[in-house]
C-alpha cells in the first residue's frame, strides 16, 4: 500500500498507525511510508523493541491454549490489529472450528484486512470496526451480540492495546465494562508495555518517539496494571513478563518491556 488512494475516508495514509506499524515490523506489506518510518525510528533507537510483537504473540498462543483447555469456546479480541501468522481464530479453530471469534479494531484498514482474510472460507470468525473505549457500544454491536453469548464463558483479549489508551480515558472503567458482561468462568488475557524494568532514559526515548510519530504511548507498571484484574482471579504465575508466563521451554529473546497475565472471573 503506498498512496492511500481508494481508502476509506477515515484512513489517513500520511500518519503512522499502530496496526500498520506492527504489520511492517512483522514483514507485512500492508503499510504506508509513515508507518515504516515510525517503525524504523523505534527499532533503530531501541533495538530490543523488535522482539515485542514476538513476545506478545507467543504469549497469546499459550494463553489461548490455556483457555481452550479450560473449556472456553468463544473469543473477543479487542484491538486486533492487522492479521498475522497465528491469529486468534487460527489457534482456536485448530481445536474447535465452530468456536466464534470476533475481532474488533477502530482502524478501518485492519478490519478490512481481517474481513478479506475471513471471507475466503466459511469460518466462525468475523471482524467489526468499533471503539473499545465504549464497552456498551462494542457489546451491543449487532454482529457481536449475534455471535457471542455472554451467558457462557468467553475469552476477552486485550493485548498490545491499552498503551494506546491514556489514563484520562479511565482504562479501569473500560475493562470493568467488559468484565461486568462476562459470565463466571470467563477470562481476560492482557499484556502491554510496562517499562518498569527499563532504564528511565530508554522509557523516555520510547515515549518521545511515540509522540514524534503521532502514536503517543502510556506505559503502566505492576501496581497500575494489577488494578485491571480487579474482579478476576489471576492464573499462575500471575502478572509477569510474558515470556515467563507458562513458558514453552524454548528460550527466546526476553526484553522485559512488557507485563502480561490471565485472569479468570470467579
Ligand atoms: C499493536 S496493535 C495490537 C494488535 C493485536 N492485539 C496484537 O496482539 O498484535 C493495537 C491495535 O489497537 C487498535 N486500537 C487502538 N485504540 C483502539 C480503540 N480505542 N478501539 C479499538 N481499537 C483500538 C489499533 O488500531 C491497533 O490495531
Amino acid at each position: 500500500m503506498d498512496t492511500g488512494a481508494g481508502l476509506p475516508r477515515d484512513v489517513d495514509a500520511t500518519r503512522a498507525n499502530d496496526a500498520r506499524l506492527c504489520d511492517f515490523a512483522l514483514g507485512g506489506k500492508d503499510n504506508f511510508a509513515a508507518d515504516r518510518t515510525a517503525a524504523l525510528k523505534l527499532a533503530d533507537a531501541l533495538e530490543e523493541t523488535r522482539y515485542l510483537l514476538s513476545e506478545w504473540h507467543r504469549f497469546r498462543v499459550r494463553a489461548l491454549e490455556t483457555l481452550l483447555d479450560a473449556g472456553v469456546r468463544q473469543f473477543l479480541e479487542l484491538g486486533c490489529g492487522m492479521p498475522v501468522r497465528n491469529n486468534v481464530h487460527d489457534i482456536v479453530h485448530a481445536r474447535d472450528p465452530q468456536a466464534p471469534v470476533v475481532y474488533v479494531d477502530i482502524d478501518a484498514v485492519a478490519v478490512t484486512h481481517f474481513l478479506a482474510l475471513l471471507s475466503s472460507k466459511a469460518t466462525a470468525a468475523t471482524a467489526v470496526q468499533a471503539d473499545i473505549r465504549d464497552p456498551a457500544g462494542v457489546l451491543g454491536h449487532p454482529e457481536i451480540a449475534a455471535r457471542l453469548d455472554f451467558d457462557r464463558p468467553i475469552g476477552v483479549l486485550l493485548i498490545a492495546v491499552l498503551h494506546l489508551i491514556g489514563d484520562e480515558e479511565d482504562p479501569n472503567r473500560i475493562i470493568a465494562g467488559y468484565r461486568e458482561a462476562m459470565a463466571p468462568g470467563s477470562h481476560l488475557v492482557y499484556s502491554d508495555l510496562s517499562g518498569e524494568e527499563q532504564p528511565a532514559d530508554q522509557v523516555a526515548t520510547y515515549v518521545r518517539i511515540g509522540e514524534e510519530v503521532g502514536i503517543p504511548v502510556t506505559m503502566r507498571g505492576r501496581t497500575r496494571t494489577s488494578q485491571f484484574f480487579d474482579g478476576f482471579d489471576l492464573l499462575e504465575p500471575g502478572l509477569v513478563s510474558p515470556p515467563d508466563w507458562r513458558p514453552s521451554g524454548v528460550s527466546r529473546p526476553h526484553t522485559r518491556w512488557l507485563l502480561g497475565a490471565v485472569g479468570r472471573k470467579p
